[in-house]
């Protein structure tokens, strides 16, 4: 894959997604190093959606920690029992928070954001390993389309 993303930023969501999967497989095909592959998969979901805030928490033992990420300052550490990315990691399942505001516990690393999706990623025994934080500052920003196309692009990590 060239340095430059080989996406039409145009095209709607759904479509973009299908653009972008393969060449995200072939980017990640060619590095073994997980954090390097987390780090150009915040770089190009911020480029090609323009996500107010998007990047990786990693677990680390009772905690998620920030790791690669994109957008503004954000909280370095994440706890059980608290939070959408901790909702995430416990249930491990996708978490789609239409309003921020109505979801107990959410934390606020900024208060621009809006709605959330929280996808985990699994090792090969189904353990949760990190989650993929994604937040949008405009109400009800994810759905099924997202989900879907998150979820494939999450796959080839
Ligand atoms: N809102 C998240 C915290 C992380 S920041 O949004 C980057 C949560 O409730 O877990």
């Amino acid at each position: 894959m060239s340095s430059s993303l080989a996406v039409d930023l145009s095209l709607p969501k759904e479509e973009k997604y299908k653009v972008l999967q393969p060449q995200m497989k072939a980017l990640f095909e060619g590095e073994s190093n997980l954090i390097a592959n987390m780090a150009n998969c915040a770089a190009v979901l911020k480029e090609a959606f323009g996500f107010l805030w998007c990047g990786f928490y990693l677990v680390d033992g009772d905690e998620l920690v920030l790791g690669p990420f994109q957008g503004p300052l954000a909280c370095t550490r994440l706890y059980k029992g608290k939070g959408v990315c901790a909702a995430a990691w416990e249930r491990n399942e996708i978490v789609l928070v239409p309003d921020v505001e109505a979801f107990p516990g959410h934390v606020a690393c900024s208060s621009a954001s809006k709605s959330e999706i929280v996808l985990p990623l699994r090792n090969t025994a189904g353990e949760v390993i990190a989650v993929l934080d994604i937040d949008s500052d405009v109400l009800n920003d994810f759905d099924h389309i997202d989900q879907v196309g998150l979820a494939s692009i999450l796959n080839c990590l």
